[in-house]
Protein backbone atom coordinates (compact mmCIF):
# COMPACT_ATOMS: atom_id res chain seq x y z
CA UNK A 1 0.00 0.00 0.00
CA UNK A 2 1.54 3.73 -1.14
CA UNK A 3 1.56 6.20 1.57
CA UNK A 4 0.47 9.87 0.83
CA UNK A 5 0.64 12.67 2.84
CA UNK A 6 -2.43 14.60 3.40
CA UNK A 7 -0.93 18.31 3.57
CA UNK A 8 0.15 21.16 1.86
CA UNK A 9 2.33 22.01 5.05
CA UNK A 10 5.76 22.24 2.88
CA UNK A 11 8.14 21.54 5.98
CA UNK A 12 6.40 18.60 6.77
CA UNK A 13 6.53 17.19 2.85
CA UNK A 14 10.06 18.05 2.88
CA UNK A 15 10.64 15.80 6.21
CA UNK A 16 8.56 13.10 4.69
CA UNK A 17 10.05 13.09 1.53
CA UNK A 18 13.57 13.58 2.85
CA UNK A 19 12.83 10.73 5.16
CA UNK A 20 11.40 8.64 2.52
CA UNK A 21 8.21 7.90 4.19
CA UNK A 22 6.15 8.77 1.58
CA UNK A 23 4.88 8.44 -1.75
CA UNK A 24 2.89 11.49 -3.01
CA UNK A 25 0.81 14.23 -1.86
CA UNK A 26 -2.89 14.56 -1.32
CA UNK A 27 -4.42 18.64 -1.13
CA UNK A 28 -7.62 19.80 -0.81
CA UNK A 29 -9.01 23.46 -0.05
CA UNK A 30 -9.12 23.68 3.42
CA UNK A 31 -5.36 22.39 3.75
CA UNK A 32 -4.22 25.12 1.14
CA UNK A 33 -5.74 27.66 3.69
CA UNK A 34 -4.54 26.12 7.08
CA UNK A 35 -1.13 26.40 4.95
CA UNK A 36 -1.67 29.65 5.25
CA UNK A 37 1.02 30.43 2.69
CA UNK A 38 1.54 33.49 1.35
CA UNK A 39 2.71 32.65 -2.29
CA UNK A 40 0.43 31.71 -5.24
CA UNK A 41 -1.38 28.30 -4.97
CA UNK A 42 0.24 27.21 -8.81
CA UNK A 43 3.41 28.26 -7.02
CA UNK A 44 3.01 26.05 -4.15
CA UNK A 45 1.68 23.07 -6.31
CA UNK A 46 5.08 23.96 -8.10
CA UNK A 47 7.12 23.34 -5.17
CA UNK A 48 4.97 20.21 -3.54
CA UNK A 49 5.62 18.53 -6.88
CA UNK A 50 9.62 19.52 -7.23
CA UNK A 51 9.86 18.26 -3.26
CA UNK A 52 8.03 14.55 -4.23
CA UNK A 53 8.50 11.93 -6.09
CA UNK A 54 5.64 11.24 -6.84
CA UNK A 55 1.60 12.12 -7.52
CA UNK A 56 0.40 15.39 -5.97
CA UNK A 57 -3.72 16.19 -5.94
CA UNK A 58 -4.44 19.99 -6.42
CA UNK A 59 -8.45 20.26 -6.40
CA UNK A 60 -10.54 22.34 -8.70
CA UNK A 61 -13.10 24.75 -6.90
CA UNK A 62 -15.21 25.53 -9.85
CA UNK A 63 -18.64 23.87 -9.23
CA UNK A 64 -19.90 23.62 -12.79
CA UNK A 65 -18.35 21.32 -14.94
CA UNK A 66 -16.74 23.61 -17.61
CA UNK A 67 -15.28 25.48 -15.02
CA UNK A 68 -13.68 22.14 -13.64
CA UNK A 69 -12.29 21.21 -16.80
CA UNK A 70 -10.46 24.71 -16.94
CA UNK A 71 -9.08 24.27 -13.82
CA UNK A 72 -8.33 20.69 -14.01
CA UNK A 73 -6.06 21.48 -17.21
CA UNK A 74 -4.75 24.57 -15.55
CA UNK A 75 -3.66 22.89 -12.93
CA UNK A 76 -2.66 19.44 -14.78
CA UNK A 77 -0.32 22.10 -16.58
CA UNK A 78 2.08 23.03 -13.73
CA UNK A 79 3.58 19.72 -13.43
CA UNK A 80 3.43 16.63 -14.64
CA UNK A 81 2.99 15.40 -11.12
CA UNK A 82 -0.33 17.25 -10.90
CA UNK A 83 -3.19 15.02 -9.81
CA UNK A 84 -6.80 16.58 -11.04
CA UNK A 85 -8.84 16.09 -7.95
CA UNK A 86 -12.83 16.60 -8.37
CA UNK A 87 -15.45 16.10 -6.33
CA UNK A 88 -17.83 13.09 -6.58
CA UNK A 89 -20.65 15.19 -7.94
CA UNK A 90 -22.63 15.07 -11.91
CA UNK A 91 -20.23 18.14 -13.03
CA UNK A 92 -17.08 16.81 -11.76
CA UNK A 93 -17.62 13.10 -13.31
CA UNK A 94 -18.10 14.77 -16.21
CA UNK A 95 -15.06 16.70 -15.72
CA UNK A 96 -13.25 13.25 -14.98
CA UNK A 97 -14.44 12.38 -18.00
CA UNK A 98 -12.76 14.94 -20.09
CA UNK A 99 -10.17 15.39 -18.04
CA UNK A 100 -9.36 11.48 -18.19
CA UNK A 101 -9.68 11.34 -22.27
CA UNK A 102 -7.11 14.22 -22.39
CA UNK A 103 -4.68 11.72 -20.23
CA UNK A 104 -4.73 14.22 -17.27
CA UNK A 105 -5.04 12.33 -13.84
CA UNK A 106 -8.02 12.44 -11.48
CA UNK A 107 -8.65 11.54 -7.90
CA UNK A 108 -12.30 11.99 -7.34
CA UNK A 109 -12.65 12.94 -3.72
CA UNK A 110 -15.68 13.65 -1.23
CA UNK A 111 -16.83 9.56 -1.87
CA UNK A 112 -18.64 8.34 0.81
CA UNK A 113 -20.71 5.37 -0.43
CA UNK A 114 -20.08 2.06 -2.86
CA UNK A 115 -22.33 3.43 -5.30
CA UNK A 116 -20.83 7.01 -5.84
CA UNK A 117 -17.12 4.69 -6.19
CA UNK A 118 -18.72 2.67 -8.55
CA UNK A 119 -19.88 6.05 -10.69
CA UNK A 120 -16.40 7.40 -10.17
CA UNK A 121 -14.38 4.36 -11.55
CA UNK A 122 -17.00 4.21 -14.50
CA UNK A 123 -16.15 7.84 -15.24
CA UNK A 124 -12.48 6.64 -15.54
CA UNK A 125 -10.83 8.12 -12.68
CA UNK A 126 -7.47 7.62 -11.49
CA UNK A 127 -8.10 7.55 -7.67
CA UNK A 128 -11.23 7.30 -5.55
CA UNK A 129 -11.03 8.91 -2.14
CA UNK A 130 -13.15 7.53 0.31
CA UNK A 131 -13.34 9.45 3.63
CA UNK A 132 -12.97 7.06 6.36
CA UNK A 133 -12.98 9.33 9.46
CA UNK A 134 -16.17 11.56 8.31
CA UNK A 135 -18.76 8.59 7.91
CA UNK A 136 -17.93 7.66 11.11
CA UNK A 137 -18.12 10.36 12.53
CA UNK A 138 -21.69 10.23 11.50
CA UNK A 139 -22.29 6.55 12.84
CA UNK A 140 -21.18 4.68 9.84
CA UNK A 141 -18.37 2.29 9.09
CA UNK A 142 -15.84 4.50 7.43
CA UNK A 143 -13.84 1.40 6.61
CA UNK A 144 -16.68 -1.34 5.80
CA UNK A 145 -16.90 1.25 2.78
CA UNK A 146 -13.43 0.92 1.21
CA UNK A 147 -14.00 -3.11 1.55
CA UNK A 148 -16.66 -2.80 -0.06
CA UNK A 149 -15.16 -1.00 -3.15
CA UNK A 150 -12.72 -3.54 -3.20
CA UNK A 151 -14.79 -5.57 -3.49
CA UNK A 152 -16.95 -4.13 -6.44
CA UNK A 153 -13.59 -2.89 -8.38
CA UNK A 154 -11.63 -6.50 -8.38
CA UNK A 155 -16.00 -8.01 -9.59
CA UNK A 156 -15.96 -5.90 -12.56
CA UNK A 157 -11.98 -5.24 -12.76
CA UNK A 158 -11.74 -1.45 -12.85
CA UNK A 159 -8.02 -0.37 -12.75
CA UNK A 160 -9.50 3.47 -10.32
CA UNK A 161 -7.47 2.83 -7.24
CA UNK A 162 -8.62 2.72 -4.00
CA UNK A 163 -7.16 6.02 -2.07
CA UNK A 164 -8.25 5.58 1.76
CA UNK A 165 -8.34 9.50 2.95
CA UNK A 166 -9.91 10.90 5.84
CA UNK A 167 -7.98 8.03 8.03
CA UNK A 168 -7.68 9.78 12.03
CA UNK A 169 -5.49 7.13 14.05
CA UNK A 170 -3.15 4.49 13.13
CA UNK A 171 -5.41 1.78 13.40
CA UNK A 172 -7.47 3.05 10.24
CA UNK A 173 -3.95 3.03 8.49
CA UNK A 174 -3.58 -0.72 9.42
CA UNK A 175 -7.66 -1.47 8.63
CA UNK A 176 -6.73 0.22 5.44
CA UNK A 177 -4.07 -2.27 4.71
CA UNK A 178 -6.52 -5.35 5.61
CA UNK A 179 -8.61 -4.34 3.57
CA UNK A 180 -6.65 -3.65 0.47
CA UNK A 181 -6.46 -0.18 -0.35
CA UNK A 182 -4.29 0.95 -2.65
CA UNK A 183 -3.00 4.14 -0.98
CA UNK A 184 -3.61 5.47 2.20
CA UNK A 185 -3.27 9.29 2.53
CA UNK A 186 -1.97 10.65 5.78
CA UNK A 187 -2.13 14.17 7.97
CA UNK A 188 2.10 14.26 9.82
CA UNK A 189 -0.37 13.47 12.67
CA UNK A 190 -1.37 10.14 11.82
CA UNK A 191 1.88 9.37 9.63
CA UNK A 192 4.63 9.28 12.50
CA UNK A 193 2.93 7.58 15.24
CA UNK A 194 2.93 4.54 12.86
CA UNK A 195 6.55 4.35 13.53
CA UNK A 196 6.44 4.13 17.10
CA UNK A 197 6.04 1.14 19.37
CA UNK A 198 6.66 1.22 23.34
CA UNK A 199 8.33 -2.18 22.56
CA UNK A 200 10.97 -0.74 20.16
CA UNK A 201 12.04 2.18 22.88
CA UNK A 202 12.56 0.34 25.70
CA UNK A 203 14.17 -2.64 23.11
CA UNK A 204 16.73 0.28 21.93
CA UNK A 205 16.78 1.66 25.59
CA UNK A 206 18.11 -2.40 26.88
CA UNK A 207 20.29 -2.47 24.06
CA UNK A 208 21.91 0.91 24.37
CA UNK A 209 22.25 0.29 28.02
CA UNK A 210 24.12 -2.89 27.82
CA UNK A 211 26.48 -1.88 25.32
CA UNK A 212 27.45 0.78 27.75
CA UNK A 213 28.17 -1.67 30.67
CA UNK A 214 30.15 -3.61 28.57
CA UNK A 215 32.29 -0.77 27.58
CA UNK A 216 32.82 -1.65 24.24
CA UNK A 217 33.13 0.86 20.94
CA UNK A 218 32.28 0.12 17.47
O1 LIG B 1 -7.97 13.76 2.40
C1 LIG B 1 -9.15 14.15 3.02
C2 LIG B 1 -8.87 14.68 4.37
O2 LIG B 1 -8.10 15.84 4.27
C3 LIG B 1 -10.08 14.92 5.17
O3 LIG B 1 -9.73 14.59 6.45
O4 LIG B 1 -9.89 14.56 8.87
O5 LIG B 1 -10.78 16.52 7.56
O6 LIG B 1 -11.97 14.35 7.52
P1 LIG B 1 -10.65 15.04 7.69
Amino acid sequence: MKIFLDTADLAEIRRASDAGLIDGVTTNPSLLAKAGNDRAPAELFREICETVDGPVSAEVVAVDSDGMIAEGRKLAAIHEHIVVKLPLTEAGLVACRTLTAEEIQTNVTLCFSTAQALLAAKAGATWVSPFVGRLDDIGHDGLEIVAEIRQVYDNYGFETEILAASLRHPRHVQEAMLVGADVATLPPSVLYPLLHHPLTDRGLDQFLKDWKAAGHAL
